[in-house]
């Protein structure tokens, strides 16, 4: 049985569940799912918007008795119980969409770049316009992975106030800040003048720091340039080349430590961390804390050709966007996906970044919170 039609949209019950019909499209929603998320006042508070119910409290075989469209709206009863609700159809058609929209962590959100040319193309923001129209810069870190900020002041501590025009800064025992510089007796290598191939900061914490940002105060040293690479582009090339290397990477924990200035710290993830649908989420890639179980034989030499390969393609020269921060220059990069590099440097020439630690959700809420206001 159809019911009335509101700008070609056709509700009707089938089998206790609601189909809507428009443009030849049909989008079949549960009944126990329209009553789960009915608006109405007995349903929702009024102001925060949060479920007044539990799953317990609804009857486990609820149907819908009578659906109807009219004034842009679904209107349905349920049974047992009478409940009588209605919704938005806008708000109820862009549901279908809500997960991909809210997803911004996993590669469906992300631009991959295997080649760093591509990346290269991207403009620097500066400081002043920044901070007038902040969306574009922060929806890069969103898509690309990183944005580079110039003109920021270089000045001690300024770091953590770049963090904090879109989120907070995440507090670690390094400290709110911490020095990238040659240190006499360095507790990380990231303190000498060494090289450091691509990797990402601090797996062996849980939750991993999703955001780092690096403010370069002063750099006159002989190299020390940097290096970034999009990890989310080297796994998904893997899945693509080596299927099994892939599973293997994605389906083995391995453990990450960090111990020092009164610090144990651990976790044991993949190297690659898959969501729920199998989608590429999160990359830890830290050739100096990782350390693969030691199991069965010929799973550990498995893993160790699979991490091999995986390392090929994340140092292939080609896959490496290569800058030197300047004076002033501000990098924000999420510490999930971009992997970070540095060449050596002599400890004469003089080399001062002020590093501080962040996290996505902040900078993902002021993105969203920009974009819903068109700013
Ligand atoms: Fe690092």
């Amino acid at each position: 049985m159809y019911s009335q039609v509101s700008r070609g949209v056709e509700a009707a019950v089938i089998g206790g569940d609601v189909r809507l019909s428009a443009d030849g499209r049909t989008v079949d929603i549960p009944a126990i799912w329209l009553r789960d998320n009915a608006p109405d006042a007995d349903s929702r508070d009024v102001l925060s918007g949060q479920r007044l119910f539990d799953i317990v409290d609804l009857p486990a075989d609820i149907r819908v008795e009578e659906a109807s469209v009219a004034e842009d709206r679904l209107r349905v009863r349920f049974t047992p119980g009478g409940h009588q609700t209605s919704f938005a159809l806008d708000t109820l058609l862009g549901e279908v969409n809500q997960v991909a929209n809210l997803d911004l962590r996993t590669e469906r959100a992300k631009r991959l770049w295997s080649d760093a040319a591509r990346a290269a193309a991207l403009e620097p923001v500066e400081w002043e316009s920044y901070l007038r129209h902040p969306a574009p810069a922060l929806r890069q870190v969103v898509e690309w992975g990183f944005v580079l900020l110039q003109g920021v002041p270089a000045e001690a501590g300024q770091v953590t106030k770049v963090a904090e025009t879109f989120g907070y800064v995440r507090e670690t025992n390094y400290g709110r800040i911490f020095d990238v510089r040659v240190e006499p007796n360095p507790v990380n290598l990231a303190f000498t003048g060494l090289a450091i191939t691509p990797h990402t900061d601090n797996p062996y914490r849980e939750p991993v720091p999703t955001l780092q940002l690096l403010l370069c105060l002063h750099n006159a040293a002989d190299g020390g340039d940097s290096g970034m690479v999009d990890g989310f582009a080297a796994a998904a090339e893997l899945r693509e080349t080596d299927r099994a290397a892939f599973d293997l990477l994605t389906s083995t924990p391995v453990t990450y430590r960090y111990r020092g200035d009164g610090t144990r710290l651990g976790a044991v993830v993949p190297l690659i961390g898959l969501d729920a649908e199998q989608r590429i989420r999160e990359i830890r890639f830290n050739n100096r804390s990782m350390q693969v179980p030691l199991t069965d034989p010929a799973r550990v030499r498995a893993f160790y050709t699979a991490y091999r390969s995986f390392a090929e393609l994340l140092y292939k020269p080609r896959a490496q966007l290569n800058f030197r921060l300047e004076t002033g220059d501000c990098l924000i990069f999420d510490n999930t996906r971009a992997l970070h590099a540095r060449t050596a440097f002599a400890a004469s020439g003089g080399r001062h970044l002020q590093g501080t630690y962040a996290d996505l959700d902040g900078l993902n809420s002021t993105l969203r919170r920009l974009e819903e206001q068109g700013r």
